[in-house]
């Protein structure tokens, strides 16, 4: 069965399991790692989506296999992926509070040295519907580097000067803030199929332009519908995704030749 996707010279796509891919890889090789692990909340509760009540379950990939077995599958992943990062290389992770603080844990557990930790609000969030709880509407992406001791790179102003949402033309420009606000996927970054925890490509656009130069290599070890590789390949860089499910990886091939074949 194929399990490497060459799209071209400058993306490269792996069917498999990421704590074997990564080890292929040699130390000190990746510029910049974006990570949206499993969130470990598929528990058969209930959600609402397009105003209907449904599952929460994701898939199998999502469910906890128990906390001993979460907490060796994250270090392993987590591990491999600092062996790979160079050491001035930086990691953006995302998940919910299902999963970001084991993520946090393990990040300060490695000797990983915390840069910031974003709040993502989510201004279309869907409601609550057992009106017992708080609705959530956002998600927390850790940005951290390999080595305290190494600069990193952060493009401070682009950041500051940058056009990210419709306010900007309005405000005196400042520096940009830890809350971002950004809508849920475009239907148009669907077309090629759903993924049920798809990321806007806004997203991912800003936090590669914010931490990583034209021509880095950036790593997506859980990949998922591709929205790191589409996000790279616009912004002119490499790009090496894993994913463990083929009808994910199918979705990511469109979404990239989408671009290449322009
Ligand atoms: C949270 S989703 C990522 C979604 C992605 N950011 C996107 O925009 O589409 C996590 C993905 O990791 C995959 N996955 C889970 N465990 C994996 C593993 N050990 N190795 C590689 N992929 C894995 C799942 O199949 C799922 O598609």
């Amino acid at each position: 069965m194929k399990t490497t996707y060459e799209i071209n010279n400058q993306t490269t796509l792996y069917m498999g399991d990421c704590v074997d891919i990564l080890k292929k890889y040699n130390e000190n090789s990746i510029d910049c790692i974006f990570a949206d692990p499993p969130y470990l909340l598929s528990n058969n509760g209930f959600t609402c989506h397009s105003g209907k009540r449904t599952s929460v379950n994701k898939g199998e990939w999502d469910s906890s296999k128990g906390k001993d077995a979460d907490y060796n599958f994250y270090e392993s992943w987590l591990s491999e992926c600092k062996r790979v990062l160079k050491p001035s290389g930086t990691i953006w992770i995302s998940g919910t509070y299902h999963s970001i603080y084991l993520c946090g844990y393990m990040l300060q557990s490695l000797g990983f040295h915390i840069l910031n930790d974003i709040c993502w609000f989510k201004p279309n969030a869907p409601p609550n519907l057992s009106c017992r709880y708080f609705t959530c509407s956002h998600e927390t992406v850790i940005w951290a580097k390999k080595d305290k001791n190494h600069k990193h790179f952060f493009d401070y102003k682009l950041m500051k000067n940058g056009i990210w949402d419709e306010d900007s033309y309005k405000k005196p420009k400042s520096q940009m803030r830890t809350v971002w606000s950004i809508t849920a996927p475009k239907k148009s970054e669907k077309k090629f199929g759903r993924h049920p925890t798809q990321k806007p490509l806004e997203l991912l656009k800003r936090i590669i332009l914010a931490s990583t130069k034209e021509g880095d290599i950036i790593l997506d070890p859980f990949c998922g519908s591709g929205t790191t590789g589409v996000a790279a390949l616009m912004l002119g860089r490499k790009f090496i995704g894993v994913e463990r499910e083929k009808k994910y990886i199918d979705v990511s091939v469109k979404r990239f030749k989408e671009i290449t074949d322009r």
